[in-house]
């Protein structure tokens, strides 16, 4: 592993150059806190590369990432994984091809299908609700055999709970309707390296995104987009331009390298990391029930919101919280002693027992297109009053920012009661429809 972006932004910090370029800080802020980071933060000056056409140390840096994640070929991203999921699916809309999507999503996918106007065919989970759910590949099968058009399949894995889905049943699935498979991994950038390899690339995937950000060590933003087929890395570029910004930060390109050097390094440490988790689970296992396989995620099924607040009063802050589960986000990057310490405090915690999702009603009916619902006219009325009207933009809390309803569709009560469930109060409907 080489740090080429690292060398050349050190080097050009220690030369204390006059710099007659962007960004107008010139490498320095009042915060002395900070300060070191701004002298870091350049654009795209001569040998520093450009991302969206980076054929230097930006290239040479994405390159030692597809090495170690054992991928064909990988593009950075400083817009997170929703630039790479845009990319994706702009690729999949390029090839004109039918999108069939697991309901769990996060709005980066919606907000994808209002910006490309694309048609989605939903896939409903089989247990659990729609913010995290069980699949089963057969209802994808049928949805690939009912489609006489090239189609992708795109699927959550791992979601907000840490369930994962059966990626490597999908790709076969896939591959034999001659389907794309699309995995959103953004909570699963550490997969690839568990004692069994779980990356959705392994597994058969033909592309997936991976916040770095999420479980692993880069700074807010840093994503990793992975694909089956080195050839279309020029393409996906040329996507992430369409959405992304022209500057794309290099403190977060920084961070994505770092990342990667600390996995070439350490990356055996997330097997001793997976082996504390283990341990970890066993022992709240005596206490709690847990929920989701994917090890990074502590899924309590318990009433999450009283659970958070008595983590809160021990300075402990959860991902996730509802009336069915809490989520604690674990990392690689953690220390023995915080693992110590989470464990007792859990252990010496009292959860009250999670209300039971209600079961998932049949679908609501897609009256209009998403882009077109979600960029109507629309008004914001109370849930009670919303049944039979059209949902116009998503209202969604993130986190999860999974959404029940989708743009487009008419709601009916038995959706409305499950969103009230959620304790969504109001929904923006379409004017006059
Ligand atoms: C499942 C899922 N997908 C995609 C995203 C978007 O990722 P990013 O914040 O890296 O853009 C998130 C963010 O929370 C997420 O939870």
């Amino acid at each position: 592993m080489e740090y080429f972006l690292k060398n050349f932004l050190q080097g050009y910090a220690e030369k204390k150059g006059l710099r007659m370029h962007m960004p107008g800080h010139k490498g320095r802020c009042d915060n002395p806190e900070l300060n070191a980071a701004y002298q870091w933060d350049i654009t795209e000056i001569a040998g520093a590369d450009s991302l969206f056409e980076a054929e230097g140390i930006l290239r040479q840096g994405e390159k030692q990432t597809a090495e170690i994640y054992q991928t064909p070929a990988c593009c950075w991203s400083a817009g997170g994984s929703t630039l790479c999921i845009q990319a994706m699916l702009t690729q999949m809309k390029a090839e004109n091809r039918v999108v069939i999507a697991a309901r769990t999503v996060h709005r980066a996918f919606l907000n994808s299908c209002v910006l490309l106007d694309l048609h989605v065919k939903w896939i409903f989970p089989r247990t659990g609700g729609v913010i995290a759910g069980k699949y089963d590949p057969a209802d994808f099968e049928k949805a690939l055999q009912e489609t006489k058009d090239p189609a992708c399949v795109y699927v959550t894995s791992p979601d907000y709970a840490g369930n994962l889905q059966d990626i490597r049943a999908l790709a076969e699935i896939c591959r034999k309707y001659g389907a794309r498979l699309l995995v959103d991994n953004a909570h699963g950038a550490h997969l690839a390296f568990l004692r069994e390899n779980l990356h959705p690339i392994a597994l058969g995937a033909d592309y997936c995104c991976d916040s770095a950000h999420k479980t692993l060590s880069a700074l807010t933003g840093g994503a990793f987009l992975h694909m089956r087929d080195p050839e279309r890395v020029q393409d996906m570029k040329r996507h992430m331009q369409l959405f992304g910004s022209t500057s794309p930060n290099y403190l977060i390109l920084e961070s994505l390298e770092a990342c990667t050097g600390w996995l070439w390094e350490h990356g055996e440490e997330i097997r001793k990391c997976e082996e504390n988790i283990e341990k970890l689970r066993k022992r709240l296992e005596g206490k709690y029930q847990l929920q989701g396989k994917d090890p990074m995620h502590l899924t309590i099924a318990a009433n999450g919101i009283l659970l958070a607040d008595a983590l809160r009063k021990f300075s402990i802050e959860c991902e996730y919280a509802d009336k069915t589960c809490l989520v604690l986000l674990l990392s690689p990057m953690m220390t023995e002693q915080e693992f110590a310490e989470l464990e007792m405090i859990l252990l010496a915690c009292e959860a009250k027992p999670a209300e039971e999702i209600p079961a998932l009603p049949p679908p609501m009916k897609q009256e209009y297109g998403i882009r077109e619902a979600a960029l109507s006219d629309y008004e914001v009325i109370a849930l009670a009053q919303a049944e039979g009207r059209i949902c116009a933009p998503v209202q969604v809390s993130c986190p999860p920012a999974v959404p029940i309803a989708v743009s487009g569709e008419r709601f009916t009560k038995e959706w409305l009661q499950l969103m009230a469930f959620y304790d969504l109060r109001q929904a923006a409907v379409m004017k006059n429809r």
